[in-house]
């Protein structure tokens, strides 16, 4: 997710499942051929198993993107094929895509052809007024023939015109039935769900029938509401799930490393503050750790206090 699934808030969720699969924001190939590829590619190993997430069009650009992520050792590429915004519909890239299955099959084999990595594409279950199940499955059955491994699907359809990005990720229903079907239809495709799953049994309802699921915003925004994903999902032995002060200390290195080489502190601790929630005293434990983080000289230490903060109230 663009702005938010950034290099630090996945060295965060990895303490939480060492087992999930971690996407990164869409990387537009554009960017990466103009440069600044260490800014846009560099991740920390500990955040694997990781996928890079591509947006564009081209399939030339696209291969050379896949190529670097090859070179960069991230596990999979994933083209997205879902964004409605207007600026990448201005590039004629994201969701718009969905109108052109043969260019997006062009893009998946020059992906597939440039690199070993798995190429996997996610996308709408529709777009305007082309929705109907008919073309979903034309869509999946063309990519899969150029390659594509691994479908993630948000269930639900995107506006182009009309609706704004937001208003897209709320306002069309979500049909899982749709995928459900597409399933049954093409059992040997593998599939999955994303879209409005909140919570551990939304997820295990939806694995009775989806190969996996995709979450979003509700990891986001409660990343400890997933600490028994690898016990529960991954069937991982049975230690005590995370706490809060747990995942904040499995940062700690992370952090020392990054401010060492220059970074601030700040980009990382932004993420944190989603970690406690709902018990008294929260609201203040994040706004200490904002105030204390936001420092042009805040460094890993900060961290350090408000872990035990946290391990002295038992979080
Ligand atoms: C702020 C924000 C940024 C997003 N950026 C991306 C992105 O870069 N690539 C992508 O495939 N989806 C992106 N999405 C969409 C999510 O991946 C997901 O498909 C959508 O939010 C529905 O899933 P959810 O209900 O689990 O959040 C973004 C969503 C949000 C809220």
């Amino acid at each position: 997710m663009l702005d938010y699934t950034d290099r630090h808030f996945r060295v965060l969720m990895r303490q939480i499942s060492r087992h999930a699969l971690l996407y990164s924001e869409m990387v537009v190939a554009q960017a990466l051929h103009h440069g600044r590829r260490e800014r846009l590619l560099d991740f920390d190993p500990l955040e694997k198993p990781l996928v890079l997430q591509l947006g564009g069009d081209d399939p030339q650009l696209l291969a050379e993107s896949t190529r670097l992520a090859a070179a960069w050792n991230y596990d999979e590429v994933n083209l997205n094929v879902g964004c409605p915004s207007a600026k990448v519909q201005q590039g004629r890239f994201g969701a718009c895509l969905m109108a052109d299955p043969e260019r997006v099959a062009r893009c998946v084999e020059a992906m597939a052809a440039a690199s070993p990595l798995p190429v996997t594409v996610k996308h709408r279950i529709g777009i305007d007024e082309r929705d109907s199940y008919g073309e979903l499955l034309a869509f999946v059955d063309t990519l899969a023939a150029a390659g594509a491994q691994r479908f993630s699907v948000h269930a639900r359809k995107a506006w182009l015109e009309g609706l704004d990005p937001k208003q897209n990720r709320t306002v069309p229903p979500l049909r899982y039935d749709l995928v459900q079907a597409l399933k049954q239809d093409r059992p040997q495709l593998r599939l999955e769900l994303n879209g409005g799953l909140e919570n551990l049994q939304d997820c295990q309802q939806q694995l009775a029938w989806a190969d996996g699921v995709m979450v979003g915003r509700a990891a986001y925004n409660h990343p400890l509401h997933w600490n028994l994903v690898d016990r529960e999902i991954f069937g991982a032995r049975a230690d005590d799930p995370p706490k809060a002060s747990t995942v904040l200390r499995g940062v700690i290195p992370y952090a020392e490393r990054w401010c060492s080489a220059g970074g601030r502190l700040w980009p990382i601790a932004r993420h944190l503050v989603h970690l406690v929630e709902g018990v008294s005293g929260a609201r203040h434990w994040r706004r200490q750790l904002g105030e204390a983080a936001g420092g042009r000289t805040a460094g890993p230490e900060v961290l350090e206090r408000a872990s035990q903060q946290l391990e002295e109230q038992g979080l």
